[in-house]
């Protein structure tokens, strides 16, 4: 049987607004992903620490409890730091072949999107990835979202 799953990675909540939007329109299992030793609570600090390197630097990830078998499209929802996916996404398509997949990224940002998706394609040359959504909030205390609403629900229909 053909099923959807969606993953995601949220370190301040937007990109998990996204994912429960998703979730409440599709019929779809959802996968939070964590680090395993968490990221540090003080926003600078890992601003600066993820400078430029989050594509190198391994972080080690939570095991996911599903058997990807059972899913042909997968949703991957990533916050942008630094201009890609953050390295808790980078992980998880190491570590797992979705190859022969259809892959619908999205991710989540303030503006500067940069090269996220040509990144995850990288990560996935097997599968086929589909456009990404991009998702831009004004902040990510309050979870404010500038992108049209009507954009994000269509391309939540395309899945
Ligand atoms: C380490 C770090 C790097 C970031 N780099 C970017 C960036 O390159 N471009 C951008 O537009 N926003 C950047 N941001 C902002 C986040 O992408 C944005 O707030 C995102 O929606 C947060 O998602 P989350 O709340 O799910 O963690 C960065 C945030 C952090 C913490």
């Amino acid at each position: 049987m053909s099923k959807t799953l969606l993953v995601f990675h949220s370190y301040t909540g937007n990109t998990k607004v996204i994912a429960e939007k998703i979730k409440e329109l599709i019929d779809c299992d959802m996968i939070e992903l964590e680090p395993i030793v968490p990221f540090s609570k003080d926003y600078q600090q890992v601003v600066d620490e993820y400078q430029n390197n989050s594509i190198k630097e391994e972080v080690k990830i939570k095991k996911v409890d599903v058997d990807l078998n059972d899913y042909n499209k997968i949703i991957v929802g990533s916050p942008v730091w630094w201009y890609t996916i953050t390295p808790v996404i980078t992980t998880f398509l190491k570590e797992n072949d979705l190859s022969g997949k259809t892959i619908y990224p999205f991710a989540t940002n303030a503006g500067w999107l940069g090269h996220s998706f040509q990144d995850i394609k990288k990560l996935c040359p097997n599968s086929n990835v589909e456009n990404g959504l991009n998702v831009v909030f004004s902040d990510y205390e309050n979870h404010r979202i500038r992108t049209d609403e009507n954009e994000i629900k269509n391309w939540i229909k395309n899945i």
